[in-house]
């Protein structure tokens, strides 16, 4: 019988059983509900973001919103949502609950507290001192608490990074991870910082700063509380591109772990990241769609995929991709390739053409009506991808070289 491939990780000196994490999130937001992920099979989770019982948070009343597809799919959501109002004194009792129940799972407890080193340190302390196996530092939340010196406002002044970083190292009995904004020009830059500080890992990204919508009727800014609104945290799908930029411009800057965050909904979201550098992920919008169950399509795709592909374990894909990624002075401008039309395949839609025309080089003939395929001028054709990528039928358009090295 063929053994089914290793997809346990390491990470900052433990071993995880598989590299899924739930992000420091409303479904982190209790004991009760992180034993219940664990249960579901989720190999780590990072508390909702703990902060020192002097620092107060509020909770609005109407928090989220979203875009979708035809309002249906979800592209983007947004929260306003601040971090945990729980007590430290709750978080303490309910990490040491979860850690007895599932002593070999990833606890990690996600801190924040205003800019002074003191109040890292002690919440440090206590946090580590309960029991959890890491911390993760929030210099990532973009809204409400930026306005008080917190989250992104530390997390886009590395001076501030570096002083609080080494303010909870110097607290902390675990290893500590900085969790970083994509709201700043250049996240490497934060990250290097963050290691030069110390940090034993970085995880990144948090949500991204935006604005969901506008309703026409009524002219609010959404999500509405009472007629006004504010900038908000993008995640979810429409994140991804976002996230894995990020993700991989700080494994080709640092040389410790970084935990790939944002958009991850499927197994093979999952795999992207690995492939990119992260040494594992962790998720939130989708949980909060599809509830804790999904870990178990997670776990299935990323087994099937190793095993499909030949590999004995997750640790032989992480960063494969990373070295292709490189300058755009460095790619190949001798690689020369033309679009191909399967005319068996085409279904004379006539997209190709009217992109082409209006958005491209006119390299498409097309005429509707007469039942023949569109094809491509070869002379015209600057090979784009336009028409390649908005083709409704797989397979349809290829690419064709022109030129052998
Ligand atoms: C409603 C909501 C609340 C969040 N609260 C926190 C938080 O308390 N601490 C934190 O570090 N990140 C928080 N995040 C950010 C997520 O952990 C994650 O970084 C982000 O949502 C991107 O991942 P995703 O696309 O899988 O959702 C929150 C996200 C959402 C949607």
């Amino acid at each position: 019988m063929v053994s089914k491939p290793d997809i346990s990780v390491k990470f900052c000196g433990y071993e995880i059983e598989n590299p899924f994490l739930l992000s420091s999130a409303p479904p982190t937001c209790t004991g009760e509900m992180i034993q219940r992920a664990f249960k579901a099979g989720w190999g780590g989770a990072v508390t909702k973001t703990i902060k020192p019982d002097k620092t107060p948070v509020y909770d609005l009343k109407n928090r989220f919103g979203r875009m979708g597809i035809e309002d249906k799919q979800l592209v983007l959501f947004e929260n306003i949502e601040e971090v945990s109002k729980r007590p430290v004194g709750t978080w303490v009792k309910e990490i040491k609950e979860i850690k007895k129940a599932f002593p070999d799972k990833l606890l990690v407890g996600s801190l924040m507290a205003e800019p002074k080193e003191d109040d890292w340190e002690d919440l440090a302390r206590v946090i580590s001192e309960a029991g959890v196996d890491m911390l993760e530092l929030n210099f990532g939340c973009p809204h409400g608490m930026p306005e008080r010196g917190m989250g992104a406002f530390c997390g886009q002044r590395p001076e501030l990074i570096d002083s609080l970083t080494k303010a909870a190292k110097r607290g902390s009995s675990v290893p500590v991870m900085v969790k970083l904004t994509p709201n700043v020009t250049d996240i490497a830059y934060m990250a290097k910082t963050a290691e030069q500080a110390g940090a034993d890992a970085t995880s990144a990204i948090n949500t991204v700063l935006g604005l969901i919508g506008v309703n026409i009727d009524t002219f609010e800014p959404m999500p509405s509380v009472d007629g006004k609104s504010t900038f908000g945290g993008m995640s979810g799908p429409g994140v991804k591109p976002i996230g894995m930029r990020c993700v991989a411009q700080i494994a080709q800057a640092t040389n410790i772990p970084v935990s790939g965050i944002g958009g991850i909904s499927t197994w093979k979201d999952a795999v992207e990241y690995l492939l990119i550098g992260a040494a594992n992920v962790q998720v939130c919008t989708a949980v909060m769609w599809r509830g804790y169950r999904i870990v178990g399509d997670l776990v299935d795709g990323l087994t099937n995929y190793l095993s499909d592909k030949g590999f004995k374990s997750v640790n032989e894909i992480i960063g494969k991709t990373l070295p292709r990624l490189t300058s755009w002075s460095k790619l190949d401008k001798d690689w020369k390739v033309v679009a191909n039309i399967d005319k068996d395949k085409c279904i004379k839609c006539g997209v190709c053409y009217i992109g082409c025309y209006d958005g491209g080089y006119q390299a498409i003939k097309f005429e509707p009506n007469t039942g023949k395929a569109a094809e491509v001028d070869e002379e015209k054709c600057d090979a784009c991808s336009l028409c390649y990528l908005s083709c409704p039928v797989p397979g349809c358009i290829t690419w064709k070289r022109v030129q052998q090295k």
